[in-house]
């Protein structure tokens, strides 16, 4: 049986889109949690008729408390994974000691380089030749953790950062569903 799958989200929701256009990974999503209330995705997963948990932490008066409400609805649905796409918030103690190497994120730049908010705006102001997309282990940290696959993207001169972005989305969208598929269904496929 494929292993159940939550995915966290903030935004827009095109990663969320790619696992689900993927048949043997949208089987596997159980939830989506959102922490905006209001965010496209949360719109895009009604659409496929996946449940979600949508929160405003601002209204917990802790993060624990607020994480103690998710954890509480991943064990209901027996979630086994959880891979954040877009998700713009640490990840604290509750979810991390019960899903220990369980958690994935995608980040678009090549970390260390660029973690944090606008990955992509500030590879394209620095100026750099290239950047890329890493998918790696979550831990307490922004961005950090060990680094499951990255993939380089070399910058093309005179590019907007609009059209750089589309290039590394395009890479994204085919890297998350590659690792997704191989950390829960042993598909081995080249990534
Ligand atoms: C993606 O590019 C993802 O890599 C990035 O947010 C975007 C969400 O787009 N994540 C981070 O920057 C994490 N630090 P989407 O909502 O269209 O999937």
């Amino acid at each position: 049986m494929n292993q159940q799958i939550s995915v966290f989200a903030s935004g827009t929701g095109s990663n969320f889109d790619a696992m689900m256009q993927d048949e043997k990974i949208a089987d596997s999503i159980v939830l989506l949690v959102c922490d905006k209330p209001g965010a496209a995705v949360v719109a895009k997963a009604e659409k496929f008729g996946v449940a979600t948990l949508v929160l405003d932490p601002k209204s917990y008066p802790t993060k624990q408390e607020y994480e103690k409400v998710i954890y509480e609805k991943l064990q209901a649905l027996e979630v086994e994974w959880i891979f954040l796409a877009g998700y713009m918030r640490l990840i604290g103690e509750t979810l991390l000691s019960h899903y220990e190497g369980r958690i994935i994120n995608i980040h678009p730049s090549n970390l260390p380089d660029f973690p944090g908010k606008d990955a992509i705006g500030q590879a394209y102001r620095a100026g750099v030749s290239e950047t890329g997309v890493t998918v790696h282990y979550v831990d307490e940290g922004m961005d950090t953790g060990p680094i499951i696959a990255q993939e380089q993207i070399e910058m093309i001169p005179d590019e907007t950062e609009e059209q750089l972005k589309t290039r590394i989305q395009a890479v994204e969208h085919r890297l998350y569903p590659n690792v997704i598929k191989q950390l829960t269904q042993n598909v081995t496929e080249e990534l």
